[in-house]
């Protein structure tokens, strides 16, 4: 399957979330490619990073415009998982990602501006849904705060139910050190923890797999 990372702030985390599932996936077994489509070159970093501290190799390519949209599909077919992290904002590369993927991810700090510019990301999903009806599209709260009495997370939730495409997924991932150490280390870091169910509920702490599962949602 592809994956596909997109937003329309930088900053969002989509090289944190690449890098993670890409990892994931290819320590699962699976034959994993993870692509870098933005020029900035992170993810694409970040493998190479793994390879020279000869930790478990995650294979790698930077394609971007016309060769990115030609390649992509013969690529994948080579792999089971493709993952692919864009640059920010609206983009050649994010429209092959939407015609391509399987499922679309979009990280959001749960913070005002970045909630109001996911209207700019649903309208270009729900026009990809058009022509790539099986696709998944998530957005998905990053660097939340781990303090239950915090409550942007909860207004951002609100705020996004307006959306006609996007479905705002049930985890969130929270702001932590370890993150920003694991990217550039060529390492992945995954602490994630699902939405309180309910008010005064503590946070479950979860490893991977809601990440895996949130990918793998078949409907
Ligand atoms: N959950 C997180 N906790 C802490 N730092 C994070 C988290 N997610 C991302 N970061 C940091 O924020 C910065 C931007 O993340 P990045 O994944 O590069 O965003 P994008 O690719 O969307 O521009 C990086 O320094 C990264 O390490
Ligand atoms: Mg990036």
């Amino acid at each position: 399957m592809i994956v596909a990372m997109i937003a329309e702030k930088g900053g969002a985390g989509k090289t944190v979330l690449a890098t993670g599932l890409a990892g994931m996936r290819s320590s699962a077994g699976n034959r994993t490619l993870l692509i870098d489509a933005d020029r900035q070159g992170s993810s694409h970093y970040w493998a190479q990073t793994r390879s020279e501290l000869r930790l478990p190799p995650v294979d790698s390519t930077s394609l971007y415009g016309e060769a990115f949209a030609r390649q992509i599909a013969a690529l994948s077919s080579r792999y089971d998982d493709a993952v692919i992290d864009t640059g920010a904002g609206d983009s050649a590369e994010m429209e092959t990602a939407l015609r391509t993927a399987g499922c679309v991810i979009a990280p959001l700090q749960p913070a005002g501006v970045d909630v109001w510019t996911m209207g700019l990301v649903d309208v270009r999903v729900a026009a990809a849904l058009e022509r790539n009806p099986g696709l998944r599209p998530w957005a998905l709260f990053n660097r939340a705060s781990a303090n239950p009495r915090n409550r942007d997370e909860a207004e951002a939730r609100a705020a996004l139910q307006g959306c006609a495409a996007l479905r705002v997924a049930d985890i969130r991932i929270c702001d932590r050190v370890a993150f920003r150490r694991a990217l550039t280390a060529g390492r992945r870091c995954t602490s994630i923890r699902r939405a309180p169910a309910g008010r005064g509920r503590r946070w479950r702490r979860c490893t991977s797999s809601p990440l895996e599962n949130l990918t793998r949602t078949a409907e």
